[in-house]
Parts: structure tokens; C-alpha cells; sequence
């Protein structure tokens, strides 16, 4: 099959076409052909050599697909109610970036039939992760008020639309005038150009002295002190990533008096038992919100692998992610309906 394989690690340009045997199903899994791949931002970090794919994992890049299940593990697949021939997204823990992936059965959803392909493959990775840590640790409830970084990020888009569908109030943070204006258009109450504008300021005048209930956070180092001066009482920060650095200051009398909980996570490596019950409250609770277009995936640009200009599509949409300008998802197309 054709794949995209990271020849070393680099620059976007050390992503290559590559001929790799089709992968086959194990037990509990289903063999999907591929028709799009979600682009992740941890995608770009694996490729740069600091994300390595868990043990076990594909080392070709790609955390999601869409696609139609050809076959899989039988009994997995009666019991899940999956038939060959259905149309799914699935998160997967590597080797998104092909023709053909496995994927357990429990980490593939059905597609609604509203969305196209490219719109399916930008939602796995993103919803898993938000439902995760926003509702699961941040346990952001109906009435409270979420502040996201990087709002027009793809967990970004995500966060907004899951909160506000939740009941929730959303402040984001952005860099540009731009990406605000996208995030207000999202649903996003308030949006706080980060370069501008001081966000521990702005989050203390919106809500009037009070703070917010949870963050996401996707930055942290100096971030963490600024963030906890935004909480709430019984404040929760959720850290995801940390782009702005490991080292945080943490003013520890302020968790003890204003009760906060500092946590966080990281999907990829966590169990498959783990992440199927996530998809199970995606179908549950966000899927019924994706199908009557309530929250809608937001795909900025789609490639094809085998571009016109000879260039392999994965290269322009790691380019893309690094030049920052995107709001939403990146996906790359295999070329079959
Ligand atoms: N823990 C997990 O399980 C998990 C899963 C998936 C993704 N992630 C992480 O979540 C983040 C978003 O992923 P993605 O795929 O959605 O990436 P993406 O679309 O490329 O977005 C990255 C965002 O980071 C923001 N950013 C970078 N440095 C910043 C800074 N110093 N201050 C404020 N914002 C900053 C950028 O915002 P501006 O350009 O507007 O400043 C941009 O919107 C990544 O860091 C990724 O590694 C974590």
C-alpha cells in the first residue's frame, strides 16, 4: 500500500511517499481503507523527533482516519455491530498516514451522513482529547465558564463548539484578530487576542472579578502562574501540551485558598479499553450534536497525498501547520470516494 513514512527526523520535507504491506487486523481491531487522514499538531512533534509513537505502534504518523471497514476480527466486530462495508472515523494510536489502517473496534464511531470524509478524519483526535479533559477531568459543568488557549487550533474548534453545546461559557485566547473573529463565529462569548492584550486582565474584567471554571490549557510554563490567577474558586486547570515550556511557577498558596485542582493528560498512549469508553460518550452525548449540525468539524484545508504539483500532500499540510495561519483541521485525502 502507499504510505507516509518520516524518512528521519526533520523539517516537513522528510515526509515521503513510501510502498509498506497492508496492515492486518488482530484481535479486537478492523482493517479500514482509508480515504482520509486527520493532521495533528503532535503529528508535527513526532515527525521533529521529540513524539515517538508508543510501543506497539504504527511508526507511520496519523491519529485518525476515515474510511470503510474491508474486514476485521468477527466476533469483535458482531458484538460492536460493525459490518464490512460501513463507513467510520476511528482514532488510532499511528500508522493514520495510508491507504489501509487497523483500528479497534471500539475507537471507531459511524460517520453521520452529513459529513464528507475530510470532515469525518478531523474529529476523532480532537473530540477524544477534548471530551477527555474538559468534561472528564475538568468536569466543566452546565453554567460555568471554560477559557481555552488556542482557540482556533484545532482542539481549539473542538473545545468551543463541545462547551457551548454543553451549556457552557467559553472565553478563548488567540493570536491574531483574526482567529478571534473565527472563534466568536464558533460560539466563543469572549475572545482574547494573547498578543494584544493581557489575558489574566481581560479574564478578570469579563467575568467580573470572579475567574473562570476550568482552563485548557496547551501552552503552560509561564502560562501556569498566569493561569491560576484566572481560576475561580474550586477552579480546575487541564494542561494538554506545553508548547510554552515543562517549568511552571505555582503560587501554592492560591491552590489552597482558592481550592484549585491541577491536572492534565496525554491520549495516545493510554489504553484501548480507556479510549473506547470516550467514544462511547462521544456517541452518546456529541454524536447526536454532530448529526443535527449543532457542532460541525472545521476542516481549513484538505491535501491530496499524491499532489498535482508532485509534491506529497503531507509535506504542504506540515508546512501549513507550522506557518500558524490555520483555523480548525488540516486533512490530507487518499483519492477514493
Ligand atoms: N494531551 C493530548 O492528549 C493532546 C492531544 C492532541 C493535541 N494535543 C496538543 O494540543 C495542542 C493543539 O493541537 P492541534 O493539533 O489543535 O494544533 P494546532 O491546530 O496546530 O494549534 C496549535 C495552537 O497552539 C497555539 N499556541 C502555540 N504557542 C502558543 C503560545 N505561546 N501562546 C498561546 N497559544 C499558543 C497557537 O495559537 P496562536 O497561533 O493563535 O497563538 C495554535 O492555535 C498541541 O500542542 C498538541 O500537541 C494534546
Amino acid at each position: 500500500m502507499n504510505a507516509v513514512e518520516i524518512a528521519a527526523p526533520g523539517t516537513p520535507e522528510v515526509l515521503r511517499l513510501t510502498q509498506r504491506p497492508r496492515p492486518v487486523a488482530g484481535r479486537g481491531e478492523v482493517l479500514v481503507r482509508v480515504s482520509a487522514s486527520g493532521v495533528n499538531r503532535p503529528d508535527v512533534l513526532q515527525r521533529l523527533g521529540v513524539y515517538p509513537a508508543p510501543a506497539g505502534a504504527s511508526d507511520i504518523p496519523g491519529l485518525e482516519i476515515a474510511g470503510v471497514i474491508e474486514s476485521g476480527d468477527e466476533d469483535a466486530m458482531a458484538q460492536a455491530g460493525w459490518r464490512a462495508g460501513d463507513r467510520v472515523c476511528a482514532l488510532v494510536a499511528g500508522g493514520g498516514y495510508a491507504e489501509w489502517c487497523v483500528a479497534p473496534v471500539g475507537q471507531c464511531l459511524a460517520v453521520p451522513p452529513r459529513l464528507t470524509d475530510a470532515e469525518a478524519a478531523s474529529v476523532p483526535e480532537t473530540f477524544f482529547t477534548v471530551w477527555s479533559n474538559v468534561f472528564e477531568r475538568g468536569r466543566l459543568q452546565v453554567g460555568e465558564t471554560l477559557l481555552v488557549h488556542g482557540g482556533s487550533s484545532g482542539i481549539g474548534v473542538a473545545a468551543i463548539q463541545l462547551a457551548k453545546a454543553h451549556g457552557a461559557s467559553v472565553i478563548v485566547t488567540a493570536g491574531t484578530d483574526e482567529k478571534c473573529a473565527a472563534c466568536l463565529a464558533l460560539g466563543a462569548d469572549h475572545a482574547i487576542n494573547h498578543r494584544t492584550s493581557d489575558f489574566v486582565v481581560e479574564v478578570q474584567r469579563l467575568t467580573g472579578g470572579r475567574g473562570v471554571d476550568v482552563v485548557l490549557d496547551m501552552v503552560a510554563g509561564p502560562y501556569v502562574a498566569r493561569e491560576l490567577a484566572c481560576l475561580a474558586e474550586d477552579g480546575r486547570l487541564v494542561i494538554i501540551a506545553v508548547q510554552g515550556g515543562t517549568q511552571s511557577e505555582l503560587n501554592a498558596g492560591l491552590v489552597l485558598r482558592k481550592r484549585l485542582t491541577v491536572t492534565g493528560s496525554t491520549l495516545r498512549a493510554r489504553p484501548v479499553a480507556f479510549k473506547s469508553a470516550i467514544a462511547q460518550a462521544l456517541k452518546q452525548t456529541v454524536w447526536p450534536w454532530l448529526q443535527a449540525g449543532r457542532v460541525r468539524p472545521v476542516v481549513h484545508s484538505q491535501f491530496p497525498v499524491f499532489g498535482a504539483d508532485g509534491v506529497c500532500g503531507a509535506v504542504t499540510a506540515h508546512q501549513l501547520m507550522e506557518s500558524n495561519r490555520h483555523v480548525g483541521k488540516i486533512v490530507l485525502t487518499w483519492g477514493v470516494v
